[in-house]
């Protein structure tokens, strides 16, 4: 596996790749690897002949008061995983290289209606960051596909618009959400759970499969399961920001097609997010 740190020897890795006639595909995290990240891994080995993943805890996308400083760094630890997973190349980059222009300071993409709903209206200014630090990605790397989470549901659809209006020509590849073995979504920030909230913290998926289960039986009172799913959640000990059911396709009202049920709830110092789709 190469290690680079720049734009410049990283493009011309690529583009020795890419006129040989490989296929590239990108998995762009934040490190603290676990199971999750590397199934995304696993899943681009099916779509391309080279895999870059990217590490970069992306400034822009912490909002004031969040965990930017304290957010887990295992560099060592991520560069092994990621060496005997049969990634190409890990792309590391300092700062500078990603925001060379201080990032107060620069251009900005937003997504519109999508960034100031859910997640979006809790984290102002979030899904900017996020899109633009993927949209920044995209522009480096020009990978032919990129593999994304459904775990950070919200954001999946983000980056599907964005690829949408800015007429990229990446593909974006939706992976599903790797789970501990009591349902728990793995996430870089489970760490912060300490061992009574690691108990009460399966709850969460617990309460969305019901929901789940609920609709695909027919219930159709949306508001009221909503409002009991925040209630129990709050009984359980989590600070519950939503419980929404909504359109899985851009997260409009829910209609007639598939849906998503997604929760955000803070545990202790830990903000967890999850959701479940229901194909109908
Ligand atoms: P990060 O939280 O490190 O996640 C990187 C990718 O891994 C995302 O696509 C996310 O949805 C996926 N992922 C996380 N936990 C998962 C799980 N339990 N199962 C399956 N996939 C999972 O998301 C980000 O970083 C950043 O916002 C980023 C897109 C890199 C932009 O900075």
């Amino acid at each position: 596996m190469l290690v680079i740190d720049r734009i410049i020897p990283l493009r011309e890795q690529l583009s020795a790749w890419r006129q040989s006639g490989q296929s590239i595909a990108l998995v762009p995290t934040m490190g603290n690897l676990h199971a999750g990240h590397l199934s995304l891994v696993e899943m681009a080995k099916e779509f391309a002949d080279r895999i870059v993943v990217t590490i970069f805890v992306n400034p822009v996308q912490f909002v004031a008061g969040e965990d930017y400083d304290s957010y887990p760094r295992t560099i060592d630890q991520d560069q092994e995983m990621l060496a005997a997973s049969g990634t190409d190349i890990l792309f590391h980059p300092p700062e500078e290289e990603i925001y060379p222009e201080n990032s107060q300071n620069q251009t900005i993409i937003t997504v519109p209606s999508l960034d100031s709903i859910f997640c979006g209206k809790s984290r102002p200014g979030h899904f900017a960051g996020v899109a633009t630090v993927v949209a920044k990605l995209f522009n480096a790397i020009q990978p032919d596909v990129a593999i994304f989470g459904e775990k950070d549901y919200q954001q999946l659809l983000v980056i599907k618009q964005l690829v949408r209006d800015l007429c990229m020509s990446v593909r974006i590849i939706e992976a599903p959400t790797v789970r501990e073995s009591d349902g728990l979504a793995m996430s870089s920030r489970n760490v912060y759970l300490n061992s009574g909230e690691r108990t009460i913290a399966p709850r969460l998926f617990q309460v969305l499969s019901r929901m789940k289960e609920e609709i695909i039986n027919g219930n159709r009172a949306y508001m009221e399961m909503e409002q009991q799913a925040m209630a129990e959640l709050d009984q359980a000990g989590f600070a519950t920001e939503y419980v929404a059911i909504r359109a899985a396709e851009n997260l409009a009202e829910a209609g007639t097609g598939d849906l998503v049920v997604l929760a955000a709830a803070c545990l202790g110092k830990a903000r967890l997010i999850d959701n479940v789709v229901i194909r109908r």
